[in-house]
């Protein structure tokens, strides 16, 4: 038995379904579109399938162009500075399809909302939007809509008190071979930078049965890339009854027949046990990409950073997965000029860069977040944070361009996944450990594993022959 106070009720979801039908009534036959605009990471990207689901559901045509959208939500990220001023922006834009035509909607949700400054400020400055609401309150999509298409009072709700997981809504997937399965929501870890709990409030881990069924789903339905979704995928059921755990999990989808690839995003370094990476070695299904966010390398930040680890440890667990996991690579999230950080600090994170050799690294200049604990900290000069970010990008290069080359000459399976945009034969594709691989072709594989021969490589990519 799972603890039912973290789902939200069998009425609940009733009520939604009332208004769904009322929105059905009320859009029959006039052939509504709908477009969604995703910021963020991949959890938006998530709730965002869930979004097109709904709006399908309910007799929505979803649209890829903005201006001819009856209805136009942006789900927005507050993660950094620039994605709030995207989102902003992109808000902005939408007031001129609602002056030409009074009858759309125009909806904003996500990270962004949750917070009471932002919520506000879309009410006061943005008199064209009918709603806004924070992450938790998703699945009330269909109330909002239905009010806002009977021009009811505009409404911005924040978030519930206790957020609650809603099961079972539709999901309106992008592809037909990857998928993001959500096995958690929220976040207990307050790193001192970082909005996200403060936005998506704590974690809530969904039932392991619920997750095993969609993985099943997915894998019988010929998925091949599947990404098990949360902010810390390695407190996985620690609010459970039972208390599964994350390697409980992945051994139960090892059993799962099928030929599919597991990603985990993403995975906080202060839980990564020695069960998880056994249960990621000795998996049925490939998992041989690991992204573990350093964030810095020195410990007086880390510790100021709230992280609960340290370098030495750091070190030991990428020992750890590079001894039990054959070829496996790895990426990482660094964030520069953190509040504190002297030329010191960051060439303890260099240093360690050096030592790991990441394949690839996600690097952040440090982004004040009102707040975080770190918004009030003593601030880090932008013209040092700013020359920070271009030495650690021109050592990173260096190595991922290193690493690459050691590819040529090596035949690789890797997931084929579409077109590339520049150029009309060359396919985009990804090894089991992630890296990109550009090949020619005349067949389109898009969706299926093929064999590649590496026969040259650069710092963002490997290219290749089909074999
Ligand atoms: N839950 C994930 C991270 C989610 S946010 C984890 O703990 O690893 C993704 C990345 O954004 C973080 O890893 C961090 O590197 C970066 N980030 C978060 N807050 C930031 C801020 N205020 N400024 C700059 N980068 C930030
Ligand atoms: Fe943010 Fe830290 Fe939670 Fe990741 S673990 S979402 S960085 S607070
Ligand atoms: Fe942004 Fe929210 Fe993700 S703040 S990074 S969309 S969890």
């Amino acid at each position: 038995m799972n603890n039912i106070n973290s789902f939200v009720s069998g009425e609940e979801l009733l009520l939604q379904e009332r208004y769904k039908n009322d929105i059905r009534k009320k859009i029959q036959g006039r052939g509504y579109k709908a477009f969604v605009f995703t910021l963020g990471c991949q959890q938006n990207e998530a709730d965002s399938e869930r979004i097109r689901g709904m709006l399908k559901e309910v007799g929505y045509t979803i649209t890829e162009k903005e201006e001819e959208a009856d209805f136009l939500l942006v789900n927005t990220c507050a993660i950094r500075e620039h994605a709030e001023r995207r989102a902003l922006s992109i808000i902005g834009r939408f007031k001129h399809y609602k002056a030409k035509n009074p009858d759309i909607v125009i909806g904003v949700c996500g990270c962004m909302t949750a917070q009471q400054h932002r919520s506000e400020q879309i009410k006061h400055s943005y008199h064209y939007v009918d709603f806004a609401f924070g992450t938790s309150l998703l699945y009330r999509l269909p109330e909002f809509i239905n009010s806002a298409l009977e021009k009811g009072k505009r409404r911005f709700l924040l978030d519930s008190e206790k957020p609650q997981i809603a099961e079972g809504l539709k999901i309106a997937r992008e592809s037909s071979y990857k998928a993001w399965v959500s096995i958690m929501y929220g976040c207990n870890n307050f790193c001192t930078y970082c909005i996200v709990p403060y936005v998506r409030g704590r974690e809530r881990s969904r039932n392991m049965c619920d997750i095993l069924a969609e993985v099943r789903d997915l894998a019988g339905r010929g998925y091949r890339d599947i990404t098990l979704l949360g902010q810390n995928v390695n407190s996985y059921g620690k609010d459970l009854e039972g208390k599964p755990t994350i390697a409980d999990l992945l051994n139960e989808i090892s059993k799962i027949d099928g030929d599919f690839m597991i990603h985990l995003m993403t995975s906080h370094p202060k839980d990564a046990s020695s069960e998880m990476i056994d249960a990621l070695a000795n998996n049925t299904h490939a998992t041989k990409h690991f992204h573990l966010p350093l964030q810095s390398g020195s410990d007086k930040i880390l510790k100021s950073m709230n992280r609960h680890y340290d370098k030495a440890r750091y070190l030991s667990i990428v020992d750890e997965l590079k001894s039990k996991i054959k070829d496996v690579t790895f990426t990482t999230d660094i964030i520069v000029g953190f509040p504190g950080e002297t030329e010191e600090d960051f060439e303890e994170t260099l240093d360690i860069i050096k030592r790991v050799r990441f394949d690839s690294i996600f690097s952040f200049i440090y982004s004040p977040r009102k707040g975080t604990p770190a918004y009030d900290m003593e601030q880090v000069p932008e013209e040092v944070k700013h020359a920070r970010y271009d030495r650690l990008c021109e050592i990173q290069n260096e190595i991922a361009n290193e690493i690459n080359q050691t590819y040529v000459g090596k035949t690789i399976r890797v997931l084929v996944d579409g077109k590339s945009k520049n150029n009309e034969n060359v396919y985009t594709s990804r090894t089991e450990g992630n890296k990109i691989v550009h090949f020619e072709s005349d067949l389109d594989d898009t969706g299926t594993f093929i064999n590649v021969k590496i026969t040259r490589a650069d710092t963002f990519a490997l290219y290749g022959e089909k074999i």
